[in-house]
């Protein structure tokens, strides 16, 4: 949910951060601006739009500068909206809410300030200016005290026109340095191949950049030293390949995620303990929120059958409202592909104030989810950019899948399910044929019974995200208790069908839509089922162990999903209104 990113060196800003700013697309890209100092006067270029809108800023001149990649949250995507917000002095990138924003800006306009935006955000600026005694720091820790909420903010004042202020409280940030410079990004995917060191702010923590140096203070200014964070810059580099789209390469690095999945990344002794506690556990809650949480509902089905403990599988932004019942003896898995998701992180911090012992499987190994988690089960996916998941999915399946089996005292051959997948996604590609018949649909139907429910579920908000097409996932038995009513010729529908013994049941609820106008498309990996001629088209996957399917069964409906988004025009990489890594609740 918006990227801020920061430069200043011995090279021109602008460049640097455009640079920056496309590598942070993925958080937002409803407007775009960055402000750099140039003969101490501070200068913007803002625009509505993806940063490709903002090119012509790349001839700016100054060498110190900050750059906003935005998600709208208070006031439409427009130029004024776009980020950065001066006044006075001193110009602001931000990303997050500040909550006491209406009480803060009438503090302002009591001061006789004024307002050129609609944002909660163009208060910090005035709020620095307030504070402002001549020393710069000092203006912006005064200023963030008042502030409720979450922020990253990065600060540029005409006074010290070689120097980038920033800090943040729940929501992301990173710094590094290289020869050229300091730079400031709000994921280390932005700038892990520009710097030789990179580090981490916490919640509370400052950093003053500057051309030489970069320097750390705590929330109460105590100069601080901090050790460099450690990464793989395979992982963390977020790069095309050559490939158009994002998301049609990280489906077609399923496979080597899958080979690659094992339970040996977890952090050092705490996984000794989290062994325990995962055999001990008596009841296992799961919170994550959208495709995370598809993923928790696979899980359920194996944890369940494999290892009979009970599993809830709560929606995060829920879990934290119910006052859920954590009885002694709980595991709580929290599932989050950046790790920063707002909703995930309340979720979790509930859960362990209740006295869960918590676990996180996440793609992000230095997220805000690893520092409150008592075990860290990294998916090691590799940086995914495409707002919408898929290799995430994949992986997370496969470490949940690894965990059942732990416990059960189970073993599954993952080389041997990469190989699938490998063969899956050729004859995914079948499923462009069937675009046509989506195009105009009035909604879609995903439908499935057990674990493939769960898999149509998937298959429906992967396409409503990325094509914009009313869809939604049934359980297939369920139909014909009044959602059946809504089927018609216009209203396609997607059967996912992976279990023998589910067979004839959910080939009955293909057969009441069929009935009923609709064309069905069956996803199956059932050999008799493809060839039945009973749905419009089929196409048969490769098997595996039945509890497992959905890593496989998902598939073709990422690849649905995908080629719709084409087909209508879209970019399945930003789809509409969203934004990857939703950093607000
Ligand atoms: C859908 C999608 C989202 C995320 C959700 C949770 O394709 O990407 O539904 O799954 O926002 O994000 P993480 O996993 O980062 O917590």
């Amino acid at each position: 949910m918006c990227g801020i990113v920061g430069y200043t060196g011995s090279r021109r800003a602008a460049p640097v951060l455009l640079e920056l700013l496309k590598k942070l697309e993925y958080r937002g890209y409803d407007s775009a601006g960055i402000a750099v100092c140039y003969k101490e006067q501070i200068e913007i270029f803002k625009r509505k739009g993806k940063v490709e809108n903002i090119a012509l800023a790349e001839k700016m001149q100054g060498s110190t500068g900050i750059g906003h990649t935005r998600w709208a949250t208070h006031g439409a995507p427009s130029e004024k909206n776009a980020h950065p917000h001066s006044f006075g002095k001193f110009t602001i990138v931000h990303n997050g809410i500040i909550e006491n924003n209406k009480v803060l800006k009438e503090e302002c306009l009591l001061r006789g300030e004024t307002f050129l935006s609609e944002t909660d955000s163009e208060v910090i600026a005035h709020m620095i200016a307030f504070y402002d005694e001549g020393d710069f720091l000092l203006a912006v820790q005064k200023a963030v005290s008042r502030l409720e909420g979450s922020y990253a903010i990065a600060v540029l004042s005409s006074e010290y026109p070689d120097q980038i202020v920033c800090a943040r409280i729940g929501s992301p940030l990173v710094v590094g340095r290289n020869e050229n410079g300091s730079l400031l990004a709000s994921d280390l995917v932005a700038i892990s191949s520009e710097v030789d060191k990179a580090y981490l702010l916490k919640d509370g923590d400052f950093a003053v950049l500057g051309k030489n140096g970069i320097a750390f203070y705590d929330e109460k200014l105590k100069s601080i030293e901090k050790s460099p964070m450690q990464y793989d810059t395979v992982l963390s580099n977020a790069d095309k390949k050559g490939y158009m789209y994002f998301m049609k390469k990280e489906m077609e690095e399923i496979p080597s995620v899958l080979s690659n999945a094992n339970l040996e990344c977890a952090n050092g002794l705490s996984y000794k303990q989290f062994c325990k506690v995962l055999c001990q556990a008596e009841y296992i809650h799961i919170v994550a929120c959208g495709t995370a949480y598809h993923s928790g509902l696979c899980a359920k089905y194996a944890f369940e059958s494999l290892c009979r403990v009970p599993v809830e599988v709560c929606i995060a932004s829920e879990y934290r409202y119910n006052n859920p019942i954590i009885r002694p003896n709980t595991l709580v898995i929290a599932i989050s592909q950046s790790g920063e998701t707002a909703d995930t992180l309340a979720a979790s911090k509930l859960a362990k104030d209740r006295g869960a012992y918590l676990a996180a499987v996440t793609n992000v190994p230095y997220s805000s989810l690893t520092r409150i988690a008592d075990c860290v089960l990294e998916t090691k996916a590799g940086a995914e950019v495409a707002v919408a998941a898929t290799k995430s999915f994949n992986a997370q399946l496969a470490v949940l899948y690894l965990l059942a089996l732990f416990r059960a005292k189970g073993e599954a051959d993952f080389s041997e399910i990469a190989r699938l997948a490998k063969e899956t996604l050729k004859v995914s590609e079948e499923v462009r044929g069937w675009t046509h018949y989506f195009l105009n649909a009035k909604s879609v139907y995903f439908i499935g019974r057990g674990v493939d429910y769960c898999a149509a579920l998937e298959g429906s908000l992967k396409l409503k995200e990325i094509s914009y097409l009313p869809s939604e996932g049934y359980a297939a038995g369920e139909l014909k208790h009044g959602t059946l009513a809504l089927v018609d010729e216009k209203t396609p529908v997607v059967a996912i069908l992976t279990q023998h013994e589910l067979a004839e049941k959910t080939m009955n609820a293909v057969h009441e839509t069929r009935s009923r106008g609709a064309r069905v498309f069956l996803i199956t990996s059932l050999p008799e089922a493809a060839k039945s001629g009973e749905a419009t088209a089929s196409i048969l996957i490769p098997a595996c162990r039945e509890i497992f399917s959905p890593i496989l069964s998902v598939i073709p409906l990422q690849a649905l999903a995908f080629y719709t988004s084409l087909a209508r025009g879209n970019d399945p990489d930003k789809p509409r209104h969203l934004a990857k890594s939703v950093t607000v609740e």
